[in-house]
């Protein structure tokens, strides 16, 4: 989604704003912009499309100013284009932002009665105009209070002025803003990425907070105006692999990375001296918890429906999964003993962070499973489980999910452990299966060969079913997610046991339906299921895993076996084939599979 960057210092800063900017290219945009300050004067260049088209444009005319902001858009209020991508200006300021301004549409009514003419569709411009407004009788600091109390919605800011030679203003509500301090320069970034190649010296303002920047300076305000102190934080130095290497696509690659990245996290997280799961400072007793909410959006909602199976089977706890969106206008019931632990990758998530800080303004007891670990859903909740995947590029989310879904494991066993609710011998062969994960993820990939001849019925078809129960029902909805959202192709994840409930009027000839039967408690009902669609005519791609019993069913088009492990890690190794599914149909497609239509990395607004 939108990214913003701004630089000021005393060179030239147009190179190094478009170098930031190609950082939050995994972002997800449509367009990109550029505006900096020379004698006096804005220039301002903007393009539909690429930032590499952006810094063909800008190469040909050498943009000089020491002071700049750029962005890349990913469209809300009007179509992708060149009028529309940001900065915004007018003669005397010109302003990036990110988020949706809800009140817009009243603002821009009052500043239109004023003499304002817009040019674009956004709902950015009315931040050009009520400053400029605001400056025919105000002084800086006041025009900007002003502006920003007039202001409905979540936003970042990013503003720089004609006749300010050495300032940025950075404001923030609801979108994340980072500072980052160089020699002689200062930096503004939508997240610490964006700065990483510059500083790993960063401040990170909160809700209603803005800033000045000048090259050797950065003052902090509350959103009356009242000078504030911030912590100064130290970025990590591991840069993360931003290379696609050798492979096609992000995606191909941050699927295959999945054996090492869940060899990173077991042992992040698996002591295996003592033969115990770490959960390092966690900062309540097992006592102190009831209740579990997991919370999230997308795959990552996925992964916490996924952990309410294993908090259930292990645990007596009462577990909930919701989605962020719903979550947040829900009349909830907040109580001393319940856990809320908010699942995101990114950790920028609005919806999730929204709810996040709905639950800290109840003051609840709150836990982020994230990737990012300097992420603002992060900073903000009171304990982090990192999933140590290494930066996710790809927009569909691949081996974050099994991430998440690790990291939730080995709390749910963890907490059953303590609350003694499974034996010291079962928590340790637990744990010793969990040593075999990443071998066994790596022997999954092989499936590949056999997942690609089936894509063509994927590809051809109207639409598609991912059906499972119990365990394997989180896994269909992911399952489904992946196909929609790559190949662009309908696709319903569904409890298999509903099918007769209504879904199997949509079953006729030739259909594909995947159906997921690991050999649970679950696989005679979920194989009956599956000869009910059969019968109906559906093609069914059956994954299961490997055994040496028959299959209970003729007319099964396609199995796929996946290696045998205990049921709980089913899930881990069920879920590749079907990221290779949807990878695969994506592809034979001609889609754009790291960047799919309409689709942005980081969700940044509601
Ligand atoms: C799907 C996908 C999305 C994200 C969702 C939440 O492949 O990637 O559904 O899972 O947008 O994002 P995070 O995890 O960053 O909060």
């Amino acid at each position: 989604m939108c990214g913003i960057v701004g630089i000021t210092s005393n060179k030239p800063v147009s190179s190094s704003i478009i170098n930031s900017l190609k950082k939050l290219e995994y972002r997800g945009y449509d367009s990109a912009g550029i505006a900096t300050l020379l004698e006096g004067k804005i220039n301002e260049f903007k393009c539909e499309g690429r930032v590499k088209t952006l810094e063909n444009n800008i190469s040909k005319i050498k943009m000089l100013g020491t002071v700049g902001i750029g962005h890349v858009r990913w469209a809300t209020h009007g179509v992708p284009s060149t009028l529309n991508a940001h900065p915004h200006s007018s003669e005397s300021v010109s302003v990036v932002h990110n988020g949706i301004i809800e009140n817009s549409s009243t603002l821009k009514k009052f500043l239109v009665e004023k003499g304002h003419i817009f040019k674009s569709q956004t709902d950015t411009e009315v931040i050009v105009h009520l400053i400029t407004e605001y400056l025919k009788d105000n002084d800086l600091k006041t025009s900007i209070l002003k502006m920003l109390k007039k202001l409905h919605g979540s936003f970042a800011l990013g503003i720089i002025f004609k006749d300010e030679p050495d300032l940025i203003i950075g404001a923030r509500r609801g979108s994340p803003l980072a500072v980052g301090y160089g020699p002689n320069e200062n930096y503004l970034g939508s997240d610490s990425y964006a700065l990483k190649s510059m500083t790993n010296k960063i401040s990170y303002l909160n809700d209603g907070e803005f800033c000045v920047l000048k090259k050797n300076s950065v003052d902090f305000f509350d959103e009356n105006g009242k000078k504030i102190n911030k912590k100064i934080l130290e970025l990590s130095s591991e840069e993360g692999n931003y290379d696609k290497g050798d492979y096609k696509h992000f995606m191909a690659k941050e699927i295959e990375e999945q054996p090492t990245t869940i060899k990173n996290c077991v042992n992040e997280y698996i002591d295996k001296i003592n033969k115990d799961i770490n959960l390092l400072n966690f900062p309540w007793k097992q006592n102190e918890i009831n209740s579990i909410k997991l919370i999230g959006c997308g795959t990552a909602y996925h992964s916490c429906l996924m952990a309410k199976h294993w908090f259930e089977q292990l645990t007596d706890l009462d577990i909930s999964a919701d989605i962020a969106s719903e979550f947040r206008y829900r009349k909830n019931k907040f109580k001393k003993d319940n856990l809320y632990i908010f699942v995101s990758q990114s950790g920028e998530t609005a919806d999730t962070f929204a709810a996040l800080d709905l639950c800290n303004k109840n003051d609840m007891k709150t836990c982020s499973v994230v990737n990012v670990v300097e992420s603002s859903i992060a900073r903000d909740s009171n304990f982090v489980l990192p999933i140590h995947c290494g930066p996710e590029i790809g927009v569909a989310s691949t081996k974050a999910f099994l991430g998440q879904m690790l990291v939730l494991y080995f709390f749910s066993l963890k907490l059953a452990y303590l609350r003694k609710e499974i034996n010291k011998e079962k928590y340790l062969k637990k744990i010793q299966t969990l040593l075999k994960l990443p071998d066994l993820v790596k022997k999954t990939l092989e499936t590949e060969t056999q997942i690609q001849s089936s894509c063509n019925s994927f590809v051809d078809a109207k639409g598609s079913m991912f059906l499972g129960r119990g365990a394997s029902f989180p896994i269909a909805l992911e399952g489904a997610l992946k196909l929609k959202e790559l190949a662009y192709i309908h696709a319903e994840g569904y409890p298999a046991g509903e099918m007769k409930h209504g879904p199997l009027a949509l079953i006729e000839n030739g259909m594909p339906v995947v159906v997921i039967a690991p050999r649970d408690k679950y696989y005679n009902k979920t194989i009956s299921n599956m000869q009910e669609v059969i019968a109906r005519g559906a093609k069914v791609l059956l994954i299961t895993n490997k055994s040496n019993d028959e299959i209970l069913s003729e007319n099964i088009w396609q199995t796929v076996e996946v290696e045998n492990i205990e049921d709980d890690l089913l899930p881990f190794l069920i879920t590749i084939p079907l990221q290779k599914l949807a990878y695969h149909s994506a592809l034979k497609k001609g889609y754009d599979i790291d960047k799919p239509r309409n689709l942005a990395k980081s969700v940044t607004v509601e």
